[in-house]
Formats: C-alpha cells, structure tokens, sequence
C-alpha cells in the first residue's frame, strides 16, 4: 500500500537573517519536519544565498532534520562539508552533475540520503537508469534561484510521471516539490503524490508563520 508521507520542509531562505535562532525556534516548534536549506553559487543559478557558516548557526539550534538543496556547480567537491555541516539529505541537480551515478553513491557512501533535484525543464523520465540510488527527487516547481515565485502548473504532470516511474521501478523514493507552495495549492501537491512540500515564502511572510505550517501541511 502507498502510504502518503505529508511532509513539510521550511525552506529558511525566507528567514530572517537579522535575528536567525528567533526563526530556527518557530521552525523547532511548529509541525514542520525537517529545515530545508537553499545553497546557491551565483554560478548553477542567478543568486547567491548563504553557507556553511549560516549553515552551522542553523544546525546548532535546529531539532530537526537539515535537507539541503544544492544549486552549484561541481556539487561533487562539497560533500563531505555538507555532512559535516550536519545535513541529513542532500540534493544535487541533474543538470550540475557530469557523473551524477557517482556523486549519489558518495553521498551515501557518507551517511547522508541522496536527493537529484530536477529543474522545470528536466523530464522525469531522464531518473530511469538512476533511479535506484536515489533516495529523493526533488522537482523544481519554479526556477531555481528566488523565493516568492509563482508555482509552475505542468509540475502536475510531472509529479504524475514520476510517480509511474517509481513504480514501474518499484522505487521507494520519496517526492519533494519546491517552489512557489503556498496553503491555496499543497493540498492538491499531497494528493498528486508529493510526499515532501517546500514552503519558504508562504511560511515566513504570512502573520502567523506557526499557523501557515499547520494550514499547509493540514489544509485546515
Ligand atoms: C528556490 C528554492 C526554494 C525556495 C522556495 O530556488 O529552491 O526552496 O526558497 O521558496 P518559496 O516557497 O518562496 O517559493
Ligand atoms: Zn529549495
């Protein structure tokens, strides 16, 4: 039976970065499940966001999870920083990974659960020969690169195929969408087969960031 996971990642680049821990403590206390931390090079995507510095002030107050989504290129030269810096999950994108088969296996080969991470653009059905060292796909539902952009509708349809995929594969991946979630859309994100939401700007620029998680991950 396929269980549906419902799971909410807060994606801290929405933060405020003037006052870290009083964010890093709503995050602590909310339902949400796991930190999810946007890396980005200025060089993979169009923005630079933070590093390991901000990264390990995170990870000291955090009592949850640290999924991080890798945006660079040669993603393959920072793991072990990442494990390091204490993440759980890492995702690199197919597009940044020359030999994605192996920069998967030498995050696991660490400790750490492997995420690819598909920008728009990518099909799902690329994952075919690699499906089976990944533990998650992280489908991009805007371009990578900003918080507060507009979810992109054929994410729908990505979603679906992937989902046939996983299955045809009998592939216990798990699915994250990022990108432009808000409460309007999560609930038919988690029906469609998403087991993981991102949510960034929603969370941080609503009144009561505590009550927008709830509502996202609960419809209610
Ligand atoms: C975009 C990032 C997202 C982003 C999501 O490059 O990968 O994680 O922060 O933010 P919202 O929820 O604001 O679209
Ligand atoms: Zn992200």
């Amino acid at each position: 039976m396929y269980i549906m996971s419902n799971l909410l990642s807060v994606s801290m680049l929405s933060a405020n970065f003037g006052n870290l821990n009083a964010d890093v403590e709503m995050v602590n206390k909310s339902e949400a499940d796991w930190f999810h931390l946007d890396i980005m090079d200025g060089v993979f995507v169009p923005n630079i966001s933070y590093g390991f510095p901000v990264m390990q002030a995170i990870a000291g107050k955090a009592q949850k999870p640290m999924d991080v989504h890798l945006m660079a290129v040669h993603p393959e030269q920072y793991l072990e920083a990442f494990k390091n810096a204490g993440a759980a999950y890492l995702t690199v994108h197919y597009e940044a990974c020359t030999h994605l088969h192996r920069t998967l296996k030498a995050i696991r080969d660490l400790g750490m659960k492997a995420g690819v991470a598909l920008n728009p653009h990518t099909s799902s059905a690329l994952l075919a020969d690699i499906i089976h060292d990944v533990d998650i796909v992280l489908v991009m539902s805007v371009n990578p690169g900003f918080s507060g952009q507009t979810f992109i509708a054929h994410t729908f349809r990505k979603i679906a195929e992937l989902k046939k995929l996983l299955q045809s594969e009998k592939s216990s991946a798990l699915i994250e969408v990022d990108g432009g979630i808000n409460t309007e859309n999560a609930v038919q994100l988690y029906e469609a087969g998403a087991d993981i939401l991102v949510a960034g700007h929603a969370v941080f620029s609503a009144a009561n960031p505590i009550e927008a998680i709830h509502r996202i991950k609960h419809n209610k």
